[in-house]
């Protein structure tokens, strides 16, 4: 069994990154640790505990993390405007409005609470004394893991494999160049890529290439269970918004970005297209911030990536199928 840690701005396509994940035979949720990101981290933490309670693993550790980005103004963050929902109202998730379907995700019970440790403690209380090496998903901003690692480099070699879903290389979502969680702490993201771990990055051109159908939607909604008509409904609100807003997309299809790095984990086929490359992140205060860069000269430095750009809808649909409907691997 896979023994992993989540760091997650939960953001509907994280709760299902979640519930997937605790329900996966093949992996062992050890710890979520909550970021800024979709909205403030006191609602990350608190989707993040309703999202662990309605697949029934309230007793997961919830590790609150950073409030803003190590470097970069987080009022420059807001300039771009995200509302401030918890799962129960709607969200603004990458510039969509999706609806964050009230009836389903039940609330906690009030005993469930987050840890008084913060995220980045956390990792450096864990990874300098665990012996076993753990694999870590992250799928909001990179700012608790570039905390972390600024503070202990050696950490990395704790890490088993580094999975997370960031940037993009024909694809960006929050501005003209950058993805929305490279671009919420430029500084982190481009500490985490040089880390030395072993990195998997499903960037945007990957979860818009394996974006869900209707016929995807009509397949986990028959499923029946919280966490299968929770995403279901995610994957219906998503279509909705993204044929009003972003008319270039794929008629009819919700990309369903963090959920992919957890389909990966239970089925590494899921992914189509990787390649070992050179990336780093742009930090700068311009146009460019938060872009991520990859290298394509012949003589470039030594990949530090296997950077994921394509994935295959149908077997995403699948994967989480299987999952939701208890039935385990693919
Ligand atoms: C990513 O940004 C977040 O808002 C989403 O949850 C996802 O992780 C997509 O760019
Ligand atoms: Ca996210």
């Amino acid at each position: 069994m896979r023994k992993i840690i989540m760091d997650v701005d939960t953001g509907t396509d994280d709760a299902i990154a979640i519930m997937a994940a605790v329900m996966a035979p093949q992996i062992e949720v050890a710890a979520l640790c909550t970021v800024h990101g979709n909205t403030s981290v006191s609602n990350t933490t608190k989707n993040t505990l309703r999202a662990a309670f309605a697949a029934g693993r309230e007793d997961i550790p919830v590790y609150p993390g950073a409030a803003g980005p190590m470097v970069k103004d987080l009022s420059e963050v807001r300039r771009i405007p995200v509302p401030e929902p918890v799962l129960g109202g709607t969200a603004e998730v990458d510039g969509v409005t999706v609806s964050m379907n009230p009836d389903l995700l039940p609330l906690p019970d009030p005993s469930c609470a987050p840890q008084a440790t913060p995220a980045p403690l956390y990792y450096l209380e864990f990874l300098r004394t665990t012996t076993e090496k753990v694999t870590i998903v992250a799928t909001g901003a990179l700012t608790n893991l570039g905390l972390a690692l600024s503070l202990d480099p050696m950490l990395a070699e704790k890490i088993e494999e580094l999975v997370i879903m960031g940037g993009g290389v024909k694809k960006s979502n929050i501005t003209a160049s950058a993805e929305a969680n490279f671009y919420k702490d430029p500084e982190a993201a481009a500490i985490v890529l040089q880390c030395g771990a072993p990195i998997t990055l499903c960037t945007l051109d990957a979860t818009h290439s394996c974006a869900l159908t209707e016929s995807h939607e009509r397949r986990l909604r028959a499923i029946g269970n919280t966490a299968a008509v929770f995403t279901a409904n995610d994957v219906r609100a998503r279509r909705e918004s993204y044929a009003r807003f972003q008319p270039l997309e794929r008629a009819g299809t919700a990309p369903i970005h963090d959920a992919l790095c957890i389909a990966y984990l239970i089925d590494p086929t899921v992914l189509t297209c990787v390649e070992d490359a050179a990336c780093m992140v742009e930090c700068s205060e311009g146009i460019g911030d938060g872009r991520l860069q990859v290298d394509t000269r012949s003589f470039h430095a030594a990949p530090n990536v296997r950077l994921v750009t394509q994935a295959d809808p149908d077997k995403m649909c699948d994967i989480l199928a299987e999952v939701f409907s208890g039935r385990g691997g693919v």
